[in-house]
């Protein structure tokens, strides 16, 4: 299995390879590209490490070496926010960045699987689907927009509310990654009854666990370890599901449902991808509106990447 990471260099990138050069299986390959010119330094610095997975750095002008023969790639390249911005803000740099490093990965490894992580999520799916279109390639069951933060916030502040360990806790999260449009469904966390009041606070405190560490950075970026994990944690259960494993993670994907085009559903991994979008089940009513409230502007954002690409 041979996974780049585009945008190797950033704190997100550094921190995710050092957890794919530790945890991929052995025999892999870990391909490490950015603009930055420490990247093959940080690649040196983790060949270091003795795990059998090779690694190899890529600068600037080696895009498309770096993507040969690649099965996944993951993008957390572009920039982060800084107080005071939302996910938004970023469009404007970090749609063209993902523009053209999906527009590379068409080209060069066009059956590999990919996972979106620069923000704005909503939107650089988006993105990336109608760019792999224009190229011919677009396949629904590759493209992933990565979630998973989301979910390990919602599993930590839950185990960390209610006195369990955060191992055991499991909570659904749909919808997108942004504000409102991040649904945790705490109505379906086995075995744990919330009250109303825990509800509405829990459900605020998940959509805004990226503006309570942007604040706490003051200026020094967002989530950059936590991501990582969560980076990894979906790479590695992709990975997983690649070699013939049953997973089941919760991602953002086109989907054929009402609510989005693109929406973050619970979804069987396997061989080529997405398997099955699983149905995400019954919604108390507090979520319901929730999502009533909040598919409007999910749409707005996916339109906005789509009109991004196509003028
Ligand atoms: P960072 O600034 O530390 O790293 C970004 C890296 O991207 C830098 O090394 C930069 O040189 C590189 N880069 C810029 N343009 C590039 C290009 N054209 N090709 C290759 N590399 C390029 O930022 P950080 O903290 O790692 O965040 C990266 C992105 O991830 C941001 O957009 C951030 O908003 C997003 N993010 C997403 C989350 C999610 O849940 N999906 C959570 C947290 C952050």
């Amino acid at each position: 299995m041979k996974v780049a990471v585009l945008g190797a260099a950033g704190g997100i990138g550094q921190a995710l390879s050092l957890l794919l050069k530790t945890q991929l299986p052995a025999g892999s390959e870990l391909s490490l590209y950015d603009v930055a010119p420490v990247v093959p330094g940080v690649a040196v610095d983790l060949s270091h490490i003795p795990t059998d997975v090779k690694v190899q750095g890529f600068g600037k002008d080696d895009l498309t070496d770096a993507l040969k023969g690649c099965d996944v790639v993951l993008i957390p390249a572009g920039v982060p926010r800084k107080p005071g911005m939302d996910r938004s803000d970023l469009f404007n740099i970090n749609a063209g960045i993902v523009r053209n490093l999906v527009d590379a990965i068409a080209d060069t490894c066009p059956e590999a699987c990919i996972g979106i992580i620069t923000n704005p999520v909503n939107t650089t799916v988006a993105i990336a689907a109608e760019a792999l279109k224009k190229k011919g390639v677009y396949n629904k069951n590759k493209l992933f927009g990565v979630t998973t933060l989301d979910v390990i916030r919602a599993e930590t502040f839950v185990a960390e509310l209610k006195g369990l360990s955060p191992e055991a806790v499991h909570v659904p999260v749909i919808g997108g990654h942004s504000g409102t449009t991040i649904l945790p469904l705490l109505s379906q966390v086995d075995g744990v009854q919330f009250t109303d009041e825990e509800v509405a606070s829990l459900t605020t405190r998940i959509q805004n666990a990226g503006t309570e560490v942007v604040e706490a950075k003051a200026g020094g970026g967002s989530a950059t370890l936590s991501m990582g994990q969560a980076a990894a944690r979906f790479c590695l259960s992709l990975v997983d599901a690649m070699n013939g494993q049953n997973v089941v993670e919760y991602t953002y994907v086109e989907t054929n449902s009402d609510d989005a085009e693109f929406f973050a559903h619970p979804v069987r991994l396997g061989p080529a991808g997405v398997e099955e979008i699983l149905p995400y089940g019954e919604l108390s009513a507090f979520e319901q509106k929730a999502k009533d409230d909040m598919l409007e502007g999910l749409r707005g954002d996916i339109k906005l990447g789509q009109d991004f690409v196509n003028g």
